[in-house]
């Protein structure tokens, strides 16, 4: 089988350039409150392990996993809940954690479901953001970096399960 042909598109020194300073803004932004982080298995998990570190406020973590449920799931926008959170959100500041958002259809679900919980507030961070794919209106409250409709995969993002590994955010050439 032919080797994909991967062509760095975020380098590693970038990514974390950019962690640190959204964390920054978090910390500001969070500085009298005690976050819940919620990563949003499994692309976020590298993210959400960078970023806390660079958190200076006290905080706690839960993870959810969810996928897109039935054949057409690309375009149904319905999503299933694999895991749930192991505690109540009620009066929380909640503060999701996404590697991606791509038609926006897993964050909305995600922010309506989370939303009815009566958290005290619910934001949004996310790594990239693919705007042209977008099918439902969606904007992440911090957002890393607005990347071109292309495949990519590394520091958490995969293919077919490969990939999250790698240490930049590539480009996959098919
Ligand atoms: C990715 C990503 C988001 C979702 C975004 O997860 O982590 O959860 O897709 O896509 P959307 O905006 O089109 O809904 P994926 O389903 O690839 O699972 P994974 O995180 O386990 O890789």
């Amino acid at each position: 089988m032919a080797k994909e042909a991967l062509e760095v598109l975020l380098s590693a020194e970038q990514i974390n350039e950019k962690i640190k300073e959204l964390a920054a803004e978090i910390t500001k932004d969070y500085h009298d409150k005690n976050p819940l982080l919620i990563g949003v298995l499994k692309g976020a998990v590298v993210f959400l392990s960078d970023l806390i570190r660079e958190i200076d406020v006290p905080l706690e973590v839960d993870f959810m996993a969810v996928s897109s449920y039935g054949a057409d799931t690309a375009s149904s926008g319905i999503v299933r809940i694999q895991k749930d959170l192991d505690q109540s959100i009620k009066d929380k500041d909640v503060l999701i954690v996404e590697d991606i958002v791509d038609t926006g259809l897993t964050l909305n679900y995600l922010f309506e479901n989370l939303g009815s919980r009566y958290p005290k507030s619910i934001k949004v961070v996310t790594l990239l953001d693919k705007p042209d794919r977008r099918k439902v209106k969606f904007e992440a409250d911090y957002c890393g970096f607005k990347i071109p409709d292309r495949f990519v995969i590394g520091y958490g993002l995969d293919f077919n399960e490969n990939y999250r590994n790698l240490k930049d955010i590539c480009i996959l050439n098919a």
